[in-house]
């Protein structure tokens, strides 16, 4: 194909820059003419779960932590019993024992979080009145004020999500309920600073003592901004009260919706460009029980008679952030709606309590029925006549509907068969999405698949490997939606190791788009103060909000997202071979219980034997009895380390015993003294089907670095155990025989990918270095009549891989857009090095 170079080409500078220097380019071939797969525009979305208080004490306004004082509620389905909340015991849908699972309670510590009592004479509990305010929120704080002692003023005060920020000027609209017969007094409203005391916004009022439930209501407006504002109420007579539903919900929301959002956080969310919003998540759908699962009809209506739900993510979930506001939030950001629903199956890894069967499986369907109706239905349906008491008339638009949250098995494929049937002979305009990955078997008794959800949370050296995940996908049988994905281990909060790891694979994810349609970054949002998840894309506290590095990777990638992929080759750099660093060895254990013993190492030619004294045991319960070290516990893994130790040419040998339990050994080498680096043959792994290499990071075992080898431990043998390490090469003997070996990994830190934008006329280049150096490429544009000079690189680029931005440091990584002059059809740029860079040029294609 002839390109002919526009008048106005960079060629010059090019062949300059080329010239003056000796350094050796390399050359990345893109061909517009060469159209690939169209990138749909649902490619890039987001997940919400009500995780890491992002919703409560985050994106949902509200400041008043436990406002209906039912945070002590054990969640759905479970009992409280001497400090734990159980589960009934149940089977386990995957097919676990009957298990009876519990969460930790602590209910009289719940009962009054996010709330403090000041006086010495007041008597108080959180209680169930006998006329409770709403009969889905029946409990109420009772408080029985004794005594006035001179110059104190009872008080309830609440402290927010970790304090509450007020602006000067701005309005607060105070909402709460007390019920008295003997109180004859005033209540007092303040905004107040925590720490002095100062009041900013003050309102009384005289307290009805009719014996009724009253409303109190208020605008406050505070004379000052506060950074640590507390709220309180204050009494000044003798008497008894019961208070509930205490509201201060800011009056600017998102786009001024009432029981609306916090602005700079849907801001945030908003300048992402998301196709699509995933509500309500994540394992909340599924529940510890299924009593405990998110039923979103309790989600709707006046946030008074909401009855929330604790979200086993460690906090009682308002439900402040309805379906109705999700829809709302949908519409307002111009994003399709993903509804996620139950398929009769409660958490595998909590109770996995499940239901089977069409009867049992009815009130499900019909469940989900009626959130489409909610959503879509006209005002003469059941639910769209709610919806349109609600304030929204008109339909929202529903596309797309999960059914079930990371489920598998056949009881799975069973339950969502039926449900699918039915739901997609009712609602065909709707895409239902399957949680299946295409390697789990029961996949082939699936009887509809439109899409499916797998997800991964892992390594960068995983993520960085996974750019080519994709291209093997078996095709024409489905869609993917990569529902859950991050780099989260090893990475710190978020590093740029993390961000452009997340690049590598989400170019593999772009170039795949004949298959990967829709993909979102899980979890999304953090409150600091909170996390439960240490890798989240948003953080926020009270008044702060920042976005991590791959927050703004996110970004750049929805904000280019070409309209089909065009060729290019190659679409990685030439892969670099990470050889084993010096370190130690160490062993260990998975689910099983182990002995070790006559350890000895040689290095060259001298072979010493080793002490036991130079073990450190970093987890598991070990001994060390006459020259045997036992590991006695289940846990998964264990590790003993030989400290002392930092080579990388060497053998171990020493002898192993399975005791008992599930699988088998772990040996460790190449590994950091403090046990949190380096790489393990995981002997028997995978249910003692296999052995195979595995990362070691932050002393867990990840991934599966080489071809799993079939091998299996059997229970009371001695083996003979022999590991010869090598910077390059690394393999393991039982018994004299040779079990696996490993030649070190081969990771590319250099990747491409090309596409075409049509409405703006521009290629679209992508490319991520990853590597310490600045990586020269010439790129060599074919199918173009012209290629403009002029056009734009967007550049996000950190100093250290371990970089990451924070609260106090948001902008520390962040994209930067500068015009560059210097396209041509050919054309050279260094990459800088930890750096994602998108190009954009206009073209003219042939
Ligand atoms: O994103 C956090 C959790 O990870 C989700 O709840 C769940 O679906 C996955 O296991």
């Amino acid at each position: 194909m002839k390109t002919k170079v526009s008048l106005f080409s960079g060629l010059a500078i090019a062949a300059f820059a080329s010239l003056v220097s000796c350094q050796q380019y390399n050359r990345v071939d893109i061909d517009l003419s060469q159209k690939g797969a169209d990138v749909d525009k649902s490619m890039y979305g987001l997940f919400f779960e009500e995780i890491n208080h992002a919703g409560d004490g985050g994106l949902y306004a509200e400041l008043i932590q436990n406002r209906g004082f039912e945070e002590h509620v054990v969640p759905g389905g479970m009992t409280y019993r001497d400090g734990k909340a159980y589960a009934p015991r149940s089977a386990n849908y995957y097919g676990l024992d009957t298990i009876e699972s519990w969460v930790p309670w602590d209910i009289e510590a719940k009962k009054m979080q996010g709330w403090q009592i000041k006086s010495s004479d007041v008597t108080y509990d959180v209680v169930i009145p006998q006329h409770p305010l709403h009969e889905n929120t029946s409990h109420a704080l009772s408080l029985t004020i004794n005594k006035i002692a001179s110059g104190e003023t009872p008080s309830l005060i609440n402290t927010g999500y970790w304090g509450m920020s007020v602006k000067k000027g701005e309005k607060y609209n105070l909402r709460f309920y007390l019920l008295s017969s003997d109180y004859c007094g005033d209540v007092t409203a303040s905004i107040f600073d925590s720490e002095s005391g100062r009041k900013v916004s003050e309102v009384a009022f005289d307290v009805n003592s009719d014996g009724k439930w009253n409303e109190y209501t208020a605008t406050m407006i505070p004379e000052d901004d506060l950074e640590h504002a507390n709220f309180s109420l204050s009494f000044n007579n003798k008497g008894t009260l019961l208070v509930d539903y205490v509201s201060l919900f800011p009056h600017n929301t998102f786009k001024n919706r009432p029981n609306g959002l916090r602005p700079d956080i849907a801001q945030m969310l908003g300048e992402l460009h998301p196709a699509f919003l995933r509500w309500p998540g994540g394992c909340i759908v599924e529940g510890i029980t299924l009593g405990n699962r998110v039923n979103w009809k309790e989600t709707l209506g006046d946030p008074m008679t909401r009855p929330g739900q604790f979200s086993l993510w460690g906090y009682r979930n308002t439900y402040g952030f309805g379906y109705h506001e999700f829809l709302q939030f949908c519409e307002d950001l111009g994003m399709d709606a993903m509804f996620v629903a139950n398929a009769g199956l409660s958490c595998s890894i909590r109770n996995g309590d499940y239901v089977s069967g069409e009867k049992a499986l009815q009130p499900f369907l019909q469940d989900i029925e009626d959130a489409i109706e909610y959503a879509t239905g006209d005002t003469t349906t059941t639910w769209g006549a709610k919806r349109a008491a609600n304030g929204h008339p008109e339909p929202f638009v529903l596309k797309y509907v999960e059914i079930g949250n990371e489920n598998g098995t056949d009881r799975y494929v069973d339950n969502y068969n039926y449900l699918y049937a039915k739901l997609k002979e009712k609602y065909p305009e709707i895409t239902f999405i399957n949680t299946l990955a295409w390697w789990f078997d029961e996949i082939n008794r699936v009887e509809h698949l439109e899409m499916i959800d797998p997800h991964w949370y892992e390594t960068p050296d995983y993520f960085y490997k996974s750019n080519t995940l994709f291209d093997s996908v078996p095709r024409g049988k489905y869609d993917i939606y990569v529902g859950e994905y991050a780099c989260n281990n090893g990475v710190g909060s978020g590093n740029m190791n993390a961000t452009l790891s997340e690049a590598a694979f989400m170019m593999g994810m772009e170039r795949n788009s004949d298959v990967v349609k829709m993909t979102s970054y899980a979890p999304l949002l953090t409150n600091v103060n909170a996390p439960n998840w240490h890798c989240n894309l948003i953080w926020f506290d009270r008044s702060r909000v920042a976005g991590r590095a791959s927050y703004y990777l996110q970004k750049m990638f929805a904000d280019n997202r070409p309209d089909y992929n065009v060729s290019i080759s190659p679409t990685v750099g030439t892969p670099v071979k990470q050889l084993v660093e010096p370190g130690t060895f160490g062993v260990g254990s998975w689910n099983t219980q182990v002995e070790y013993k006559d350890f000895t190492v040689s290095s060259g030619d001298k072979t010493t034997s080793i002490s036991m004294d130079k073990v450190v045991e970093f987890m598991g319960e070990w001994q060390k009895n006459d020259g045997t070290l036992a590991q006695t516990s289940a846990q998964s893994p264990t590790m003993a380390v030989f400290g002392d130790f930092n080579e990388s040419d060497y053998t171990v040998r020493f002898k192993a015993r399975k005791t008992s339990g599930k699988e088998g050994f772990v040996f460790y080498f190449g590994l950091t003294s403090e046990g949190k680096k380096g790489y393990a043959f995981n002997v028997g792994g995978w249910n003692n089907t296999s052995t195979n290499l595995q990362s070691v990071v932050d002393r867990n075992l990840s991934g599966a670095d080489s071809k799993a080898v079939p091998f299996t431990v059997e229970s009371g043998k001695w083996y003979d155990v022999e590991i010869k390490v090598s910077p390059d090469m690394t393999s393991l003997k039982m018994d004299g025989k040779e079990v696996i070996s490993w030649g070190g990994q081969e990771m590319p830190q250099q990747f491409f990918l090309a596409g075409y934008d049509k409405n703006a006329g521009e290629a679209v280049i992508k490319a991520v270095n990853a590597s310490s150096s600045s990586y020269p490429a010439e790129f060599n544009l074919a199918g173009a009549s012209e290629v403009s000079r002029s056009g734009t690189i967007t550049t996000l680029k950190s100093e250290s891989l371990d970089d990451e931005n924070s609260l106090d440091e948001p902008f520390k990584i962040a994209p930067e857009t500068k015009s560059f002059d210097g396209f041509s059809s050919q054309f050279k740029y260094d990459l800088p090095p930890y750096s994602v860079v998108v190009m954009r040029v206009k073209v003219k294609l042939d």
